[in-house]
């Protein structure tokens, strides 16, 4: 096993924008190496001119398996492993009640945004189990030896979910059934790989401004165009972008090693 004196990995999907970028970005502040990657590569290479760290950007498709592999492979031909990932790519979706909604856009919206995710797990699960666990601050754990950091961790994975995997969301059931899904794939894969070192969470935000906010605005039914957001939530504002990423990158880190199949709904109080 070794000792964690090396800078660690992180892999962001939907790393050209909103979330995913700011993710990209608080990574690399922490210190990471990082692969970022996303359906747009302009976009993804943006976002690595933002790092200070070493970084390569990554063209992927997380709707098919033969490019999320490839990207597997890329980020560990670069870096040699993969400690952390944010599997942040995701699409909106259209707005309609189900009776109107056409059944193609169910399949879009769940072939990017839960199949994208349960094929990012995948191979970064592969990857990450033939990956040497790694023991990061060995001296703080000394005494308790059967704490599962001190046994070290192959790596750390969260996927985007949303408020609207925790409750319905009207006229955007493709988009909430692929948040649900989310959820299920995450507790599956904590489970199933925990005794292998890898945990597995999501967070679950609510409203946050990013390109997707401003799509889902012009999509809304007309009755519901216009709204103040910020009335919504106790905190009296909606998130920034920021702010998730900083919850993606605790949950990644080894300050939580007793933390999988976990959700983290980030919701302002609401
Ligand atoms: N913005 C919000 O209010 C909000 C709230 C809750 C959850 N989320 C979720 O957070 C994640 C990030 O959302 P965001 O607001 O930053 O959106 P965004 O549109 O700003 O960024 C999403 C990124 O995913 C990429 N992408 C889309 N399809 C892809 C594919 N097939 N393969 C690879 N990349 C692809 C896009 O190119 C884009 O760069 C999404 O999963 C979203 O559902 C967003």
């Amino acid at each position: 096993m070794a000792t964690n004196t090396r800078k660690s990995v992180a892999l962001v999907t939907g790393g050209g924008s909103g979330i995913g970028r700011a993710t990209a970005v608080r990574f690399a502040e922490l210190g990471y190496s990082c692969v970022v990657a996303d359906i747009d590569e302009q976009s993804a290479k943006e976002t690595l001119g933002m790092l200070q760290t070493p970084g390569i950007a990554v063209q992927v498709d997380v709707t098919m398996a033969t490019s999320v592999e490839a990207m597997v492979t890329a980020a560990v031909q670069r870096f040699g492993r993969i400690d952390c990932a944010f599997n942040g790519a995701g699409t909106e979706g259209s707005y309609a009640k189900i009776a109107d909604h056409p059944e193609e856009e169910f399949d879009r919206v769940m072939g990017v945004n839960a199949k994208g995710v349960w094929l990012c797990l995948k191979y970064e699960i592969a990857q990450m189990l033939q990956q040497e666990p790694v023991v990061s601050d060995p001296a703080r754990w000394a005494d308790k030896p059967d704490v599962c950091r001190f046994r070290g961790v192959r790596g750390s994975i969260v996927n985007a979910s949303s408020q609207a995997g925790l409750v319905g969301h009207p006229y955007n059931s493709p988009y909430c059934a692929s948040k649900w899904a989310v959820l299920g794939i995450t507790e599956t894969a904590a489970v199933e790989y925990a005794k292998d070192g890898i945990r597995v969470n999501a967070v679950c935000p609510v409203v946050t401004a990013t390109p997707m906010l401003d799509r889902i605005k012009a999509k809304l039914p007309p009755h519901l165009r216009g709204q103040d957001y910020t009335k919504f939530f106790p905190v009296g504002r909606i998130a920034a972008p920021e702010e998730i990423a900083e919850a993606v990158c605790w949950l990644c880190s080894d300050a939580c090693p007793f933390t999988t199949g976990e959700h983290l709904k980030i919701a302002g109080g609401m």
